[in-house]
């Protein structure tokens, strides 16, 4: 319909803009901590639609956009036509007459998609059941301000081959890291990604030779949003995958843990490893406040 950038998987940036976008995401922080006035987005508005639950994607967008002197709305199926059937290429034209800006959070990757081919307005994905993008903005971000640039590093992905693998698998072609990739059979990623990124990817079953010598340890939920009812296979299938403090030995002793929240204690990490001191999560968490607003500004300012 036109050419206005989007934002609906890491790719949709070159190697050079994420890394701008990371850089600017520091800066930004220490602006906001400052306790400096920035408001690039006086006046802009940006619409946020959630199919799914979240905590840090709508506060890390609505107080940015508040910060940054524009407005954000939540919105939900429940209390919009959306949820009553509307389709999807009417929403994303209405929408983006009255905004400047589309955030989405749903399912199917293809519905976002739909939505950016008929969107007047830069759309920005805030996870689908393929990936993750925002998420790995906070991670790159707290990487680099904790060890510096992320090239050439190993980083090991333990647990489902999903969204946010997804993306970790983008981040390492971008940034030309190497990705281990240790999760049960059957819970690999999709070969799409993997035809994608193979340069920078390996994919073992071994999850104590994923983790040796690793600069950093990164993992999920056993079961994302949308797959509730798989909880109990899946707590079988990945009873061997938790991220535990014997597996954090193997790794550098300067590695780092992340985990994009929430998390599950006892299930895909345990809490000494989570409230350890290898643990960033805080920090990754408050970083995408930081990231997101380098992103609206990239997308809408520059
Ligand atoms: N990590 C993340 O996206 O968190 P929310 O589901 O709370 O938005
Ligand atoms: N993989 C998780 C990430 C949540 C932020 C999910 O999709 O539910």
């Amino acid at each position: 319909m036109n050419n206005v950038r989007h934002f609906l998987t890491l790719t949709d940036l070159s190697s050079d803009e994420l890394r701008k976008v990371i850089h600017r995401a520091i800066e930004l922080k220490t602006i906001q901590h400052r306790g400096e006035l920035y408001e690039p987005l006086k006046n802009k508005v940006l619409a946020m639609i959630f199919d799914k639950s979240s905590t840090r994607t709508r506060v890390s967008f609505e107080t940015g956009m508040a910060q940054f002197g524009g407005h954000a709305i939540f919105l939900s199926p429940r209390d919009t036509q959306l949820g009553r059937g509307e389709p999807i290429e009417d929403s994303a034209r209405v929408l983006s007459s009255m905004t400047d800006c589309l955030m989405v959070r749903t399912f199917a990757h293809k519905n976002i998609e739909r939505l950016a081919e008929y969107s007047s307005v830069p759309v920005i994905n805030g996870l689908t059941d393929d990936v993750h993008p925002c998420q790995l903005l906070a991670d790159m971000q707290t990487y680099f301000e904790q060890r510096g640039d992320i090239k050439g590093k190993t980083v090991t992905w333990v647990g489902d081959g999903n969204n946010m693998c997804h993306s970790y698998m983008h981040a390492a072609k971008l940034l030309d890291f190497n990705l281990v990739i240790a999760c049960p059979e059957g819970f690999e990623p999709q070969q799409q990604f993997i035809d994608e990124t193979s340069d920078n990817i390996e994919i073992t079953h071994d999850v104590k030779a994923a983790c040796t010598n690793s600069d950093l340890i990164v993992t999920d939920v056993w079961a994302s949003m949308g797959q509730e009812e798989e909880q109990k296979i899946r707590e079988q299938a990945f009873s061997s995958f938790q991220v535990t403090s014997d597996l954090m030995k193997v790794a550098n002793d300067d590695a780092l843990f992340m985990h994009c929240l929430p998390a599950h204690r006892g299930e895909e990490v345990s809490a000494d490893v989570i409230d350890g001191n290898q643990s960033v999560v805080w920090a990754e968490a408050e970083n995408r406040l930081h990231a997101q607003k380098a992103l609206l500004e990239f997308l809408l300012v520059s």
